[in-house]
């Protein structure tokens, strides 16, 4: 992906993408984006004995362990420059091309970074390349199309969804027999896009908005239309009515998934 991130015409993706998609939104990722322990737990047990760990795509590396050697990859310079005090500093690089020799890790990491690559199918090439080990976070993105945001407000989301690789491409691209779901608690610290399933008036805050690469990449009048009617509904009481059964629970399968693969 990439081109010009002028506007599009009303009701397209805006054609802003990879590196230079996280160039213009990254600012503020650190914010709204907070690792929450209820993945990182299951991605330390993915890692298993990996002392030498390849995190590609890394952004701000929310999903790094601190106590193991670390190699980031990261294109955009915005996402690098968040990098906590105490991350390992990261390589500009992207994963079709990455700068590191055969075998250089024990295990490579990609969290929720494959559908934004531009050539998803060469990346993953490159994992198997630099370690035996890989270890892929990403969503169902037909799932994605079933959250009521989509459904209801913004349903030009889908497009653009349904365009990128879903989790089962790229599990059966690696050769991955491991592939365990993640579902969202409710209160889910890392802002990704359904992190708010149940907590709907998060969605009409600009900061959370730009914090989900699905939205800032959907044309601005039409999220601005979808969240207008969103308010609406809010305060009618209509999404209440609607969805009170989600108000009952404790998490939602909003499609993510941890895929493991060994070669
Ligand atoms: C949603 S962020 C995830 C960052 C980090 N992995 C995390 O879990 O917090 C997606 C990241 O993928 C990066 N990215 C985009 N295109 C890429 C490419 N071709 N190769 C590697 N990373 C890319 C973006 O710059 C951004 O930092």
């Amino acid at each position: 992906m990439g081109g010009d991130p002028g506007s599009p015409p009303s009701g397209q993706a805006r054609h802003v993408g990879g590196t230079e998609l996280y160039d213009e939104i990254g600012a503020g990722y650190s914010l709204g984006r907070r690792t929450d322990p209820r993945w990182m737990t299951p991605i330390l047990a993915a890692l298993g004995s990996a002392r030498v760990i390849a995190d590609v795509g890394a952004g701000t590396g929310s999903y790094e362990p601190r106590d193991r050697a670390v190699l980031a990859f990261e294109p955009s310079i915005e996402m690098i420059r968040q990098r906590p005090l105490g991350a390992s500093p990261a390589v500009r690089a992207v994963a079709e091309a990455l700068p590191v020799r055969d075998q250089a890790a024990d295990a490579a990491l990609a969290v929720l970074t494959v559908h934004h690559w531009t050539d998803w199918r060469a990346g993953l090439a490159e994992l198997r390349r630099i370690a035996p080990r890989q270890i892929v976070l990403a969503y169902d993105t037909r799932r994605h199309t079933e959250f009521w945001f989509v459904r209801e407000y913004v349903p030009e989301i889908a497009g653009l969804e349904l365009a990128r690789p879903s989790a089962a491409d790229i599990a059966n691209e690696l050769g991955a027999s491991d592939v365990t779901p993640l579902p969202l608690p409710w209160d889910f610290t890392d802002g990704v896009f359904p992190a708010y399933w149940r907590r709907p008036a998060a969605y009409l805050d600009p900061g959370v908005r730009r914090a989900c690469s699905a939205l800032a990449q959907t044309d601005p009048d039409v999220v601005e239309r979808g969240i207008r009617r969103l308010r609406r509904d809010l305060r009618s009481g209509r999404w209440h009515e609607r969805h009170h059964d989600l108000l009952e629970l404790d998490q939602w399968d909003a499609g993510f998934r941890l895929i493991v693969s060994q070669s």
